[in-house]
């Protein structure tokens, strides 16, 4: 069965999905997207990640190709039409189709597409054994908190990583860690507190970051926004990763510096478990037959 694709209004075959040439998001990188995790079929976090997305085009002047009501909708149509019971929803705004040009035509109707990735996102073997993250300079523009399609830095840095033998990679700027190359990133110091960077235009506002940061502060947990630097991560006691593809993920290496005994700790098990039964709580979308007929 050919997964079904969401472009411009229409549920279409894969092979039948297709974007034209002259899309700014194809030839300019201008473009927003958004990912939201599907986890035992619950979607997890989507209210943070809508806003996000309308946030991100706001930014930078494209209009909302639908309400958040109607992607909603059409996130779990497509869900409900692949039978994607885990992995993750995938959006994609851009300008609109015009002959290339670097300013934009002011009344462009925006590229729509939204499409499903089946793929375990919970229980995985990183989440259980912890991953090793090397350190490079941040690459990045200076707007990281808008979720744009331009993710070349990212790419190359995570082929880099991969390359010296390492699972993914954390960025850095100023002396401080930014964040991970599609993560955000945590300490937790020796005396138990977790420690994540403030949100500013470095780094992008991660959605499932904002939901621990919620949780651990019910939970009772201590949690500084503050910035800290490739040496203080080092020796740090325990430090993770969050996204809405790694959920919550250990690290145990970064750099050459091994934390602790090289086993995730007990504060990051802790959020681990915080964040699954959050996720066990978050709205399930029903298998049930679609409303929508492909066109
Ligand atoms: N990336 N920082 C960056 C640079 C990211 O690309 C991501 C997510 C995050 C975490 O955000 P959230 O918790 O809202 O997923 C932080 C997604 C998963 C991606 O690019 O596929």
């Amino acid at each position: 069965m050919e997964r079904e694709i969401y472009i411009n209004g229409a549920y279409l075959p894969e092979s039948r999905a297709q974007v034209p040439v002259m899309d700014r998001g194809f030839l300019f990188g201008d473009a927003i997207y958004e990912v939201t995790a599907v986890v035992d079929g619950h979607l997890i976090d989507n209210d943070l990640h809508l806003a996000r997305l309308a946030r991100s085009l706001g930014e930078i002047g494209i209009a909302m190709p639908a309400t958040l009501a109607e992607i909603c909708t059409i996130q779990q149509d497509l869900v409900r039409r692949n039978a994607m019971t885990d992995g993750t929803i995938y959006l994609q705004v851009s300008r609109g189709t015009q002959e290339r040009n670097f300013l934009p035509d002011p009344d462009m109707r925006p590229t729509f597409i939204a499409l499903t990735q089946p793929k375990q996102l919970a229980d995985t073997r990183a989440q259980t054994n912890g991953i090793a993250v090397d350190l490079v300079e941040d690459p990045r523009w200076l707007r990281c908190d808008i979720k744009t399609t331009q993710l070349l830095g990212q790419v190359l840095a995570k082929q880099a990583a991969r390359q010296g033998g390492f699972d993914d990679v954390w960025l850095h700027r100023d002396g401080q860690i930014t964040e991970g190359a599609s993560s955000s990133a945590f300490i937790v110091t020796h005396d138990g507190r977790i420690v994540t960077r403030p949100n500013s235009p470095a780094i992008l506002p991660g959605c499932t970051r904002r939901a621990i940061m919620d949780l651990v502060a019910q939970d009772g947990l201590r949690l500084d926004e503050r910035g800290f630097s490739p040496q203080e991560a080092g020796t740090a006691a325990e430090a993770f990763l969050t996204s809405a593809s790694s959920l919550v993920t250990p690290v145990v290496r970064i750099g050459a510096h091994v934390l602790g005994d090289g086993r995730p700790g007990p504060v990051t098990r802790r959020v681990q478990a915080l964040y699954m039964q959050a996720v066990r709580r978050s709205p399930r979308i029903l298998p049930q037959s679609a409303p929508y007929e492909a066109v």
